[in-house]
């Protein structure tokens, strides 16, 4: 069973290690080398974690103890991130996470959630009825990361 709650400051390691580990293992077949590192070692702030886990809408998915997946939620609207771990993809728990965060987002007054996501996740999105709003190159340390921002009317 899959249990779906609140992060916490104790999930910080766990979160960063789902984080790298599927960016190296899932992400890395539509980037190349240098943006996987780059983007992976964002892993190493964690400073930036404790405010996401602290100040935004963070949930973390958890099968049998152990992290599975997490997502959180910025401006009330905006996805800003969602990881599944790379030995959970494709069992439902990025559309449990997903479903969550909409609801979220109705709830606080909202009628659309936005995001900018990966190429890699754009079947995924594609598969719950997000538009793409535009396909854009997304500058990041110095390198550009073909992304796109997708919306789905709530
Ligand atoms: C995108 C992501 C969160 C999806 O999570 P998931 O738990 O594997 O997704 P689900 O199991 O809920 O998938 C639901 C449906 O989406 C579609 N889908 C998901 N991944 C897909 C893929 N790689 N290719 C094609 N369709 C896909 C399928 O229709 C799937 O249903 P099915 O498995 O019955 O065919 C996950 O693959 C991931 O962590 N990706 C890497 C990180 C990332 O790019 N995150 C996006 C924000 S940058």
């Amino acid at each position: 069973m899959i249990q779906i709650r609140q992060a916490t400051l104790e999930d910080l390691p766990e979160i960063t290690t789902i984080f790298r580990d599927t960016i190296r293992a899932v992400n890395s077949k539509d980037y190349s080398e240098k943006q996987i590192e780059v983007w992976s070692s964002d892993a190493d702030n964690l400073e930036e974690w404790k405010d996401r886990i602290e100040n935004l809408y963070f949930l973390v998915a958890e099968f049998k103890g152990q992290i599975a997946g997490f997502a959180y939620l910025k401006n009330g609207f905006h996805l800003d991130g969602l990881y599944v771990h790379k030995d959970f993809q494709r069992r439902t728990i990025g559309s449990k996470l997903l479903r969550i965060m909409e609801s979220r987002a109705t709830a606080n007054g909202y009628e659309v959630l936005k995001s900018d996501i990966s190429i890699t996740a754009f079947p995924f999105f594609d598969s719950h009825y997000y538009e793409v709003e535009k396909r854009h190159k997304k500058n990041y340390k110095g390198l550009a990361f073909e992304n796109i921002i997708v919306y789905r009317d709530l």
